[in-house]
């Protein structure tokens, strides 16, 4: 699929909970959300059924975002179904890492291809207080099960203030060399007021050549971070709800009302 820009849109992130068990101060308010009514987020059989048509337009890559995906009950069940869907060539999962001591080599096994991990200090102390209430010893040992379970590239998400040059991020590049993981600097944003960065390392916040769309789990097609627009596969069917988000993907965007961190997954 192209939009209007001649983008190709290729790259399908879905948000499969807004649910978390960390409450990062930049992304969660610290009582928590609320729960979404359980029937209205989407199934898993629902999830299958958009990303294969999404496939079938051209999409072939997928990414399984959150909240934090793994407090999904069966998420290694819903890997399986989309990994047994023909096209698509990559398929990720962005976690924080609490739950992957476990979850590492089920998923591997289900056919995820990559991870992508947050990771924006060693320190545990701050670690603590950047998540509420974290145990960074649960990360770290994520993601040596990550690496024995066999995955090949793991990314470092870093949430940085103002540049990588700060402490903090230094000693996750430094980490990062060491354990064989790419680390990718993204800036703090705050989606209302419009802040909004590149990140460094990676492809996100290039607008002239941004091919992606977001699924939240209530089933909202989002064609870009930093606009309300969006459409419900639910309301729309998958294959027009798919069409005209891609149809009306913004140039670029400036700020959402609508969307938050947790229900879009960055
Ligand atoms: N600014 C930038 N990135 C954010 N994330 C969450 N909140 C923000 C924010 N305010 C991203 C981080 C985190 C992922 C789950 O979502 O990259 O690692
Ligand atoms: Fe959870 Fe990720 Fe938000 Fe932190 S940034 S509260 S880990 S969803």
């Amino acid at each position: 699929m192209f939009d209007c820009f001649n983008r190709r849109i290729n790259y399908l992130r879905i948000s499969v909970t807004d649910l978390c068990n960390l409450r990062c101060r930049y992304c969660m308010p610290e009582e928590g959300i609320e729960q979404i009514p359980h029937p209205e987020i989407l199934s898993f059989e629902e999830i299958r059924d958009i990303a294969a048509v999404a496939v079938g337009l051209g999409v072939d890559k997928v990414r399984l975002t959150g909240g934090e995906p793994l407090v999904r009950r069966n998420m290694v069940h819903l890997v399986e179904m989309l990994s047994s869907i023909e096209g698509i060539n990559d398929l990720a999962m962005t976690t924080n890492g609490i739950l992957l001591e476990s979850f590492a080599q089920p998923l591997k096994d289900a056919g995820l291809h990559r991870l992508n991990v947050s990771l924006d200090t060693l320190d545990p102390d701050r670690y603590r207080q950047t998540t509420r209430g974290g145990d960074l010893r649960d990360v770290l040992r994520g993601l040596e099960a990550a690496k024995a379970a066999g995955f090949k590239t793991i990314k470092l998400n870093c949430v940085i203030t103002q540049s990588a040059d700060e402490p903090d991020a230094q000693a996750v590049a430094t980490y990062g060399r060491e354990q064989g993981c790419e680390v990718r600097y993204i800036r703090c944003m705050d989606i209302r007021n419009g802040s909004f960065w590149t990140v460094e390392g990676g492809d996100g916040g290039h607008c002239s050549t941004c091919n992606r769309l977001r699924l939240t789990s209530k089933g909202d097609l989002f064609p870009c971070l930093f606009s309300d627009l969006h459409y419900s596969v639910k309301e729309l069917g998958i294959e027009p709800a798919l069409r005209a988000a891609v149809g009306n993907k913004p140039a670029s965007g400036h700020k959402s009302e609508t969307n938050q961190f947790y229900s879009i997954g960055g």
